[in-house]
């Protein structure tokens, strides 16, 4: 193993030489896929080029999630792949540094590189303005670490998107604006792998906004951990929640639709509900978890509420949008749950009535508090919870999706279909939409009637 040192970088990225190609891997949630772009814009200021083979990459980054134990264990099979083609380049007379990025790098730092040697660099998702200078320290020979929070705003020091780079990604993009959790729910490892809250500011995230407007983006998916805790001090000087900035980002030129996830129940306030009432770029779809329906393992589980309180919330977010399609998070399983407690949850499933939701059996985690709770749930207990979960959560999904059958509706047109004149494009609820013999432009907004759904998506012509 190569000497590894444990650097402080200096900030200022050394000058670019010839291009490298970078294959970058993402896993976990959208904000890893908003960091991916950051980390490959950063790179693109370095002469790097993007590739989809890796094996011809000179750089290996892989994004990483830790949210559940299979999410890091498929990073390291996934190491296992790339030791391999690593160690042919070599033998071919090339480089490849291979590089771990994401909630894995954070949360186990120095471990990846004694699990897998082959590794050059392990990078943290608050460091990622460092990058450059990381890379030039492995190109000096070293493996790097860096994990330690930074003092400085990242989103200050990272290169803006390039116009034609963000062209290249579509009409519709994602804009982390908060990062990092400090609820401490007690399965989740976020708070350890993202750090403590913190909001951008209001002018940093209008700005983005516009560029990406100027570029030609349509619709923005606002992110983050705890998207709806966002806070920050508005052009009126007072201070801001996220519905606020939802209409301030609602007045830029160009920017037709806006969304927001991952959403707390605990912060989705008064601002944040009128919001839904008043603006219509913002889309009818709410992604807001909840876990569980039981009020014995919500408590358990640090969430802060009892069931009764999502209730009333869903009631005040249907009075001010009623067309709203709700999607949630659920864990099953998790310590100490009992045949009640999961009952629980599916008469909170059918009470509430989901457009769609993710379902995961609890997975515990070390140095989670759960990880260390009495009574864990046998396997087979877990499974055939979730099938039962699942089953009743894909039933309300496809009743949801035939109810739209016949109605009339807005899409988004996104990108080509596989078949010639066949385009795709989302509803408001985030279905994709196919639309046959479509002439219209990527980007352009259009008047459809669902005519019939498939697994996922739905078939709509449009209207004259
Ligand atoms: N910030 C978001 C969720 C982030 S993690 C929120 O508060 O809702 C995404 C989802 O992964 C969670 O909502 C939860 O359902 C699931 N999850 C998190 N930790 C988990 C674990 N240890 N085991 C199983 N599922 C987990
Ligand atoms: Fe994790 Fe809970 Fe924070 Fe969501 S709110 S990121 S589930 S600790
Ligand atoms: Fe995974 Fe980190 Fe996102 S743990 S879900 S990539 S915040």
């Amino acid at each position: 193993m190569s000497d590894i040192s444990i650097t402080k970088l200096p900030e200022t990225a050394t000058e670019p030489t010839d291009t490298r190609k970078v294959f970058v891997k993402t896993y976990g949630c959208q904000m890893n896929v908003y960091d991916s772009q950051r980390m490959a814009d950063s790179l693109a200021a370095e002469g790097y080029v993007t590739t989809d083979t890796p094996e011809d990459a000179d750089l290996v980054l892989l994004n990483t999630c830790h949210i559940r134990e299979r999410a890091s264990e498929k990073m390291y099979s996934a190491l296992g792949r790339y030791r391999k083609m690593k160690e042919k380049r070599v033998a071919e007379g090339h480089n490849m540094t291979i590089g771990v990025a994401g909630c894995v790098a954070q949360a186990e730092g120095q471990e990846i590189l004694r699990r897998s040697p082959s590794v050059d660099l392990v990078i943290g998702p608050q460091t990622y303005h460092r990058l450059p200078n990381a890379l030039q320290q492995v190109r000096e020979g070293k493996q790097v670490v860096e994990t330690e929070y930074a003092l400085e705003d990242k989103f200050e020091h990272l290169p803006s998107p390039k116009r034609e780079q963000v062209r290249k990604r579509g009409v519709t993009s994602f804009l982390t604006v908060q990062e990092g959790c400090d609820k401490f729910c007690t399965f989740c490892v976020v708070p350890y792998t993202r750090g403590s809250e913190v909001s951008r500011s209001v002018a940093q995230i209008v700005a983005e906004a516009e560029e990406l407007a100027t570029a030609g983006v349509r619709e923005l998916t606002l992110l983050g951990q705890n998207v709806n805790a966002w806070h920050g001090v508005g052009s009126d000087g007072r201070e801001w929640g996220l519905g606020e900035l939802l209409y301030r980002l609602a007045e830029i030129p160009g920017i037709a639709r806006l969304r927001y996830t991952t959403s707390h129940p605990r912060d989705m306030d008064e601002a944040l509900i009128a919001a839904h009432r008043d603006l219509s770029v913002l889309m009818p779809y709410l992604h807001l978890p909840v876990q569980s329906g039981s009020d014995r393992i919500l408590k358990a589980m640090n969430r802060k509420h009892k069931a009764e309180d999502y209730f009333r919330l869903i009631e005040r977010i249907r009075t001010a949008r009623p067309d709203m399609a709700l999607s949630g998070d659920f864990i099953v399983g998790f310590p100490g749950e009992t045949d009640e407690d999961f009952e629980d949850t599916m008469r909170l499933v059918r009470e509430v009535n989901y457009a769609q939701a993710y379902s995961f059996k609890y997975s515990p985690r070390p140095g989670t508090p759960g990880a260390d709770f009495k009574d864990h749930v046998d396997e087979a207990v877990k499974d055939e919870r979730l099938q039962r979960l699942q089953a009743l959560l894909s039933e309300q999904q496809y009743a949801f999706q035939d109810s739209l059958v016949g109605t009339t509706t807005d899409v988004l047109i996104e990108k080509p279909g596989r078949f010639e004149g066949q385009v795709v494009g989302r509803s408001p609820w985030l279905l994709p939409v196919i639309l046959e013999n479509n002439t219209d432009q990527i980007g352009d907004i259009v008047k459809v009637k669902i005519i019939s759904t498939g697994t996922n998506s739905l078939v709509a012509e449009k209207l004259s």
